[in-house]
């Protein structure tokens, strides 16, 4: 059968693949410890679960606006004041089914076939994806280690062409927890908005920082950033609310009103139900974000401490989000419990065979030297996932 070109062109999502297979391998009952899903492991809070209830019970279980009530708006509106210090209006927000779904509208409603994309990488798989179904092309730029996973200024002026449409920044990051400086977020994104090129800036980790690590919103450093950035954030990780499909884009109000025309022909709009819990997310009590990061950071110690304890691995110390992405290249070649690996998917799968635990493969995030390990998870799995990985190695 001939697919379409999107279907023939689009890659399956790795980090879905992964925890699709530790879920089939858990029901034919192999005792697998998962570290693939970006998912926090805590409940949502109790007084937004208590509000999606609620909004049942009045009867909210209509179709809404296809961009989100007015009171989400606003609240996202009021939110994007008060933390990030962006002054939009509620025609200038849209909400989408997750964060992800709001990214591929902005995406579709700006980039066509012959338009460039460019994706600091390692980046979150999607990103490349949502660029190729606009047609377009992803033009990754590659930072290393050593870089702390930041690319410089001038990578990013060096990719600049005349087919140059737009640019994705993730900070904190997925996969590799690097957050950018305000001063480097000035340069890169200045230099974007000087070339005319829009940008997207997905903040949806931005309440998981530690080590005194700094957020920053640069659609708010003048009146051309807020033109030209488009912010995207959203509700599952902050509040646990993954399953629950919350997310929005804020930005220029014609490129919007052309994404949430997309989004007219998708899905409409997202829950009511959802959008109701959205709000007392953004009104109500904010203290579960502060006690979900310290026990994420307690993980993050562990968990990197562990990492570089191993020989052939090196771990950079994540400054966001809750990913850790080891360079596991010292270990290519070398025979472990009897077998040579030489990459990153075959070392996921050895340790999915022989250790039973599944980390994502370093190659669908970009780079093929690296695993990704979301510490989303107990601390009890890290530390059987850790005492497993540490006998492989050991042999
Ligand atoms: C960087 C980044 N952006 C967006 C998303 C999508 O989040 P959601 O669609 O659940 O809001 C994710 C989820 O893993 C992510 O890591």
């Amino acid at each position: 059968m001939k697919f379409s070109r999107m279907a023939r062109e689009v890659q399956p999502s790795a980090t879905i693949k992964i925890s699709t297979k530790v879920k089939n391998m858990r029901a034919e009952g192999i005792d697998i410890i998962g570290f693939g899903m970006g998912e926090p492991d805590f409940t949502t809070p109790d007084n937004i679960r208590e509000a999606g209830v609620k909004a049942i019970w009045d009867g909210l279980t209509k179709y809404t606006p296809t961009s989100g009530t007015m009171e989400l708006k606003e609240a996202i509106c009021d939110k994007l004041l008060k933390d990030n210090g962006l002054k939009y209006s509620p025609g200038q927000i849209m909400t989408s089914c997750g964060a992800k779904q709001s990214v591929c509208n902005v995406i579709l409603a700006l980039c066509d076939k012959g338009d460039e994309v460019i994706i600091p990488s390692p980046y979150w798989v999607s990103y490349s994806e949502q660029t190729i179904m606009a047609g377009a092309k992803p033009v990754l730029l590659h930072a290393t280690d050593d870089a702390d996973f930041r690319i410089t200024l001038k990578q990013f002026e060096n990719a600049i062409n005349d087919n140059t449409k737009l640019m994705i920044l993730n900070s904190p990051c997925n996969p590799t927890g690097s957050v950018y400086s305000e001063a480097e977020l000035r340069e890169i994104v200045g230099c974007a908005v000087k070339n005319n090129i829009y940008v997207i800036s997905d903040e949806i980790y931005e309440n998981i920082l530690y080590d005194g690590a700094k957020h920053c919103s640069p659609a708010g450093f003048g009146d051309e950033f807020l033109d030209k950035v488009i912010t995207v954030n959203g509700f599952s990780k902050s509040f646990a609310m993954t399953g629950w499909r919350l997310g929005y884009a804020a930005g220029n109000k014609e490129i919007i009103s052309e994404a949430i025309k997309l989004q007219d022909h998708f899905t409409s709009g997202t829950s009511s139900i959802t959008q109701a819990a959205g709000i007392e997310a953004l009104k109500g009590k904010q203290d579960f974000i502060k006690d979900m990061v310290a026990e994420f950071d307690k993980r993050r110690r562990f968990l990197i401490d562990k990492l570089n304890s191993l020989d052939g691995v090196s771990c950079v110390m994540p400054k966001g989000a809750f990913y850790a992405f080891p360079n596991i290249s010292g270990l290519f070649g070398r025979s472990i419990a009897g077998e040579t690996v030489n990459d990153s998917d075959g070392l996921v799968n050895l340790l999915i065979e022989k250790a039973r635990v599944a980390f994502v493969p370093g190659k669908s995030f970009g780079s093929d030297d690296h695993l990704r390990i979301s510490y989303a998870t107990s601390m009890d799995n890290i530390k059987e996932g850790m005492a497993r990985l540490e006998a492989l190695l050991a042999g």
